[in-house]
C-alpha cells in the first residue's frame, strides 16, 4: 500500500487527487469548459495558461480535503501523455517540483491507462479484459491479458468519437461540448436520416469518425441548399445510432474473438446513454461481465491517474527528473519514457 499524490492536466481539466492506503481522500477537479465553450472547442494556449493558474489552487484544496500534504506522500504521479503538449508540461513541471522538493519518486502515467483503471473504483478487473476507450481525444479497443498489459487491437484512423460529437454539434448549432446535447436531442428523435457508416462491414476493429462527420456535414448542407427543414431530434438520433453502433459492433466482435471475461467502458463518451444501454444489452447478452463507470469517473480526473500509479509504485517504475511529456505516447509503450 502507498500514499500517492496524482496530477492530471492533459486537456481542459486541472485535477489533483490523493489516494492513501487504498482510500481516495481528495479528488479535486477544476474544469475550464466554460472558458472553451466561447471558442467552440479547447484552445490549447488558453488551456495551458489556465492550468498554470489553477494547479497550485487544486493542490492546496487536495491537501485541505485529505489532511495530508506532499511531505506525507510516498510518490507523486502525473499524466505524461497523450494530450496537449503545453497542458501536459504544466502538470509535469508541478509534479517534478514536488518530487524534487520532497524527495519523492516520480511516476509518469498514461492517460488512457488512467481511464481504464478508473473502473477499479467500481469493481475488480478480470482478465483477459477488453477496454473500450472512447473520449474526446481517443477511440481505442485495448486488450489486456493481465494487469498493466495493454495491446491496441483497433483505433481510429482519424478523429476520436468525442471530437466527432463536438464537430457535429457545431454543424447543428449546438453548444460545446457536443456529446450531451446531441445525446439529449437523440432521446426525442427517430432514425429517419440515412447517414452512411464509414468502414462498414470491415473485419478488423478500426474506426473512422472523420468520415462520419463529413457524411453529416454533406447531408446538412444538401438539406439547407434545398431549403428543407432539419429535424434536429431526428438528425441527432440518426447520427447517434451510427456513432455508437460502430463502437458496440467492434466491442462485441472483439470480445467474442478474444474470449474475454470482462469488458470495461472508459472515457468521456462512455457517459452516452445509448452506448451504455446498448453495451448492457449486447455484451451482457453474450454472458460477458461488463463494467460501466459512473459518470464521476468518465471525465478527466486525477483519481484515475493515482489508481494506475498505485500499481506502478509496486513495480517501482519511477522516472528521472529529466523525463519529458509525450503528446502521442502509445499505451503499449507506457513503460518507455
Ligand atoms: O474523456 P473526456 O473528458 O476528454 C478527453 O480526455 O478527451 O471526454 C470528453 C468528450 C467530449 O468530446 C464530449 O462531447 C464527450 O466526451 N461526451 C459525450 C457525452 N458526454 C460527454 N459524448 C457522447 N454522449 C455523451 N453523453
Amino acid at each position: 500500500m502507498s500514499k500517492i499524490l496524482a496530477i492530471e492536466s492533459s486537456c481542459d481539466e486541472t485535477a489533483v487527487a490523493i489516494l492513501a492506503e487504498g482510500k481516495l481522500l481528495a479528488n479535486v477537479i477544476s474544469s475550464q469548459v466554460d472558458v472553451h465553450r466561447k471558442y467552440g472547442g479547447v484552445m490549447p494556449e488558453v488551456a495551458s495558461r489556465l492550468h498554470a493558474e489553477n494547479i497550485a489552487v487544486c493542490l492546496k484544496e487536495a491537501y485541505e480535503k485529505s489532511g495530508l500534504s506532499a511531505r506525507d506522500m510516498d510518490a507523486v504521479a502525473v499524466t505524461r501523455g497523450p494530450g496537449l503538449i503545453g497542458c501536459l508540461h504544466v502538470g509535469l513541471q508541478a509534479a517534478k517540483t514536488l518530487a524534487l522538493a520532497h524527495d519523492l519518486p516520480l511516476i509518469p502515467v498514461h492517460h488512457l491507462a488512467g481511464h481504464i483503471y478508473a473502473n477499479e473504483y467500481v469493481g475488480k478487473l478480470e482478465f483477459p479484459l477488453l477496454a473500450v476507450v472512447v473520449s474526446g481525444g481517443n477511440t481505442e479497443l485495448v486488450l489486456m491479458d493481465a494487469p498493466m498489459s495493454f495491446q491496441v487491437i483497433g483505433e481510429t484512423k482519424d478523429d476520436a468519437v468525442g471530437e466527432c460529437y463536438d464537430k457535429v454539434a457545431r454543424i447543428l448549432g449546438l453548444p460545446y461540448p457536443g456529446g450531451l446535447p446531441i445525446d439529449q436531442h437523440a432521446q426525442k428523435g427517430k432514425h429517419t436520416y440515412d447517414i452512411s457508416e464509414p468502414l462498414k462491414g470491415q473485419k478488423g476493429y478500426d474506426f473512422s469518425y472523420s468520415g462520419l462527420k463529413t457524411a453529416v456535414s454533406n447531408l446538412v448542407n444538401n438539406l439547407r441548399m434545398k431549403g428543407e427543414e432539419i429535424r434536429l431530434d431526428d438528425m441527432c438520433r440518426s447520427f447517434q445510432d451510427v456513432a455508437t453502433g460502430m463502437i458496440v459492433d467492434r466491442a462485441k466482435r472483439a470480445a467474442r474473438e478474444f474470449g474475454v471475461r470482462q469488458v470495461v467502458l472508459a472515457g468521456g463518451v462512455s457517459a452516452n446513454s445509448d452506448l451504455r444501454r446498448r453495451m448492457e444489452e449486447e455484451i451482457r447478452g453474450e454472458g460477458i461481465d461488463l463494467i460501466i463507470p459512473p459518470l464521476w469517473c468518465t471525465t478527466d480526473n486525477a483519481a484515475m491517474i493515482a489508481k494506475v500509479a498505485e500499481h506502478l509504485y509496486e513495480e517501482r517504475l519511477f522516472a528521472p527528473l529529466s523525463v519529458a511529456v509525450d503528446p502521442n505516447w502509445r499505451i503499449d509503450k507506457f513503460r518507455e519514457f
